[in-house]
């Protein structure tokens, strides 16, 4: 084949190309888009309002840091909530414990804790939010109490 021979087929192969491209994709798409129809029916559930959510707000501010994440303490140091007799007896000793801490020397389960226990919150719904908070988790289930049932606790005088 000649130069010029190749150089014309190339050329006409060239033209097929675009000839062929240009028809090509020409015709008329049609689109069928999905109308999604949207029939809302649920009422986004409403979150279930949490008893504990002061109470948990609150030992997770101040009381973790001694008695732990699984309110199961230190043994020796910081005593454990979990099966406590007192948490489950004496409720109001409790309230007011955490409003006015405690001196130290308690033994608990044998155990003597020397470390005294400073207060912690300072009104009654606190006091009560995190009492009923560590009576009923870690696997405690002691009820609940009102800051009703807790009226005559005595909350001591701050000293600074
Ligand atoms: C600085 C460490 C510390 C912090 C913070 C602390 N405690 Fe205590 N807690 C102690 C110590 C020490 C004792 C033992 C006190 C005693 O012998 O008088 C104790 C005892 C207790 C008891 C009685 C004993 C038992 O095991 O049932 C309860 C209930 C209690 N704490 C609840 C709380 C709650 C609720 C908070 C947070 C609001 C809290 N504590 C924060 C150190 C702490």
């Amino acid at each position: 084949m000649k130069k010029s021979n190749i150089l014309f087929s190339s050329m006409i192969a060239m033209a097929l190309t675009i000839g062929f491209s240009s028809c090509g994709g020409g015709g008329t798409e049609t689109k069928t888009e999905a109308v999604a129809e949207q029939t809302v029916i649920e009422e986004p559930a409403k979150p279930a309002e949490n008893p504990h959510a002061l109470g948990e707000k609150i030992f997770n501010e101040k009381c973790i840091v001694c008695h732990q994440a699984n309110g199961q303490g230190i043994p020796g140091a910081f005593p454990s909530l979990l099966g406590s007799d007192f948490l489950k007896n004496n409720r109001l000793g409790a309230v007011s414990q955490v409003l006015n801490g405690t001196p130290g020397g308690s033994v608990i389960n044998g155990v003597k804790y020397s470390a005294p226990m400073p207060p912690q919150v300072d009104t009654k719904e606190e006091a009560v939010a995190v009492i009923n908070y560590v009576a009923n988790h870690f696997g405690n289930d002691f009820g609940m109490i009102t800051v009703e049932d807790v009226k005559d606790v005595v909350i001591n005088p701050r000293t600074p």
